[in-house]
């Protein structure tokens, strides 16, 4: 774990956090990389690397099932990660946190779940226009299969959600809000609590989609007071296949199963079976356990760094790299919400974001481009692609100056 020596103004000690992660320390196209891409996904530091190889080397074993040592010492490693990142999510109540494959998996289990016990004909599913599409298409399956109808809150030109529009769609019959917590294809925090004080009104739960903010800031579903938050691992330093689904107990209590399996029973006959109560009754089958391990090793890191200075050290950078990037003639930031993190998304008259992004690569410079699973929010800004690039903990003021440097250089050859 990295020591914060306050180096930064905003407490963190950067060059101190890049030694942690050591696939940044490389060089790509012969130069030395600058990865602009942890929105899609973030390098792991060693700390996380460690847990995970450690778990495989030496407690690895299935979980809930055996009653020898090394069964019992997975199934502490794999619940003690359940109560870290109950702790991480400041949950009321560690039954709450259910292990998944990531932010996709946990919305489509409300959906299906709750949505097919809970949606009919005439109630409305409200979701914003700066969704990413797993956002959008399980509730849109969910709506088709119950009669529903879907909702869209639409956003203003800078990419954020008017109160006025909050206040027009999260209407009488609106059943579930499900909304982004950070846009991943504009930076957009959305104002949860204002969100969930207007849909708990409406007598509506709200399900939040944590993807991009779990890395950037401190989540307290408490005091968000939501009623689902989802997550994934790999966006927050963690492993990929692994997410966290947060809900209120005595809503997962009430849901049906979604998937049937092992584990998730109490008892099993043909004449009919019996569910285990949450989590596990939403754990069907063998979980993603070294996953579970080294989320939770991501969380301890997150958490040890303080998500607090986390969140300064990514606004500081961010608002470098608005100033920086609105040097260079023809650039039209998208998404630029007054209240904002993590992304700099971006087109440029005349240069498209894919020739952009290859002639970076050559630079070694890694960014995203493309609609970034966000096709509605192109539409909404008529384009049909950006570059993005998305911060991380490890990355310097340097790193956006390369990317300026790089962005001229591919101009020159562009234009
Ligand atoms: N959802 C990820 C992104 O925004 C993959 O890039």
């Amino acid at each position: 774990m990295s020591a914060a020596v306050h180096a930064e103004p905003e407490g963190l000690d950067v060059a101190l956090i890049r030694r942690d992660f050591p696939a940044l320390a490389q060089t790509v196209n012969d130069k030395p990389l600058v990865y602009l891409d942890s929105g899609a996904s973030a390098h792991k530091p060693q700390a996380v690397i460690d847990a995970v190889g450690r778990f495989y080397s030496r407690d690895y074993s299935n979980v809930h099932r055996g009653v020898h040592v090394l069964s019992q010492r997975a199934t502490e490693a794999f619940e003690h990660a359940r109560t870290t990142l109950a702790r991480f999510v400041n949950a009321p109540d560690e039954r709450g946190v259910i292990f998944t494959r990531g932010t996709t998996e946990g919305i489509n289990l409300v959906a299906q779940s709750w949505g097919r016990a809970n949606l009919g004909p005439g109630d409305e599913v409200v979701i914003s226009e700066m969704e990413h599409h797993s956002g959008i298409v399980p509730w849109q399956l969910a709506c088709e299969a119950t009669g529903a109808s879907l909702v869209v809150m639409r956003m203003d030109d800078r990419g954020a959600l008017p109160d006025a529009e909050l206040v027009a769609k999260i209407g009488p019959r609106a059943k579930i809000v499900s909304v982004t917590h950070i846009a991943n294809a504009l930076g957009t925090i959305n104002p949860i609590a204002r969100i969930v004080a207007l849909a708990h009104a409406q007598g509506a739960l709200v399900l939040v989609d944590g993807a991009q903010a779990a890395p950037h800031l401190p989540i307290d579903v408490q005091a968000l007071g939501c009623d689902f938050y989802a997550f994934s691992g790999h966006k927050m330093y963690g492993p990929t296949g692994i997410g966290v689904l947060w809900g209120r107990y005595e809503l997962l209590a009430a849901m049906p199963p979604w998937h049937g399996g092992g584990d998730m029973i109490k008892r099993v006959s043909f004449e009919g079976t019996t569910y285990a109560e949450p989590p596990a009754r939403f754990e069907a089958g063998t979980p993603h356990i070294a996953g579970a391990v080294g989320m939770g090793a991501a969380a301890e890191y997150l958490m040890g760094l303080g998500l607090e200075r986390v969140a300064a050290w990514d606004r500081a950078l961010l608002d470098y790299g608005h100033a920086a990037l609105a040097q260079i003639p023809g650039l039209r930031l998208t998404g630029t919400a007054p209240d904002k993190a993590s992304i700099l998304a971006f087109t440029i008259d005349g240069v498209h974001p894919h020739d952009l992004g290859t002639l970076l690569d050559m630079d070694g410079v890694a960014v995203r481009v493309g609609h970034h699973c966000a096709q509605p929010v192109m539409e909404r800004f008529g384009v049909s692609a950006t570059t993005r690039a998305s911060l991380g903990v490890y990355n310097t003021r340097e790193d956006i100056d390369r990317l300026i440097a790089a962005i001229r250089k591919a101009l020159s050859l562009l234009r």
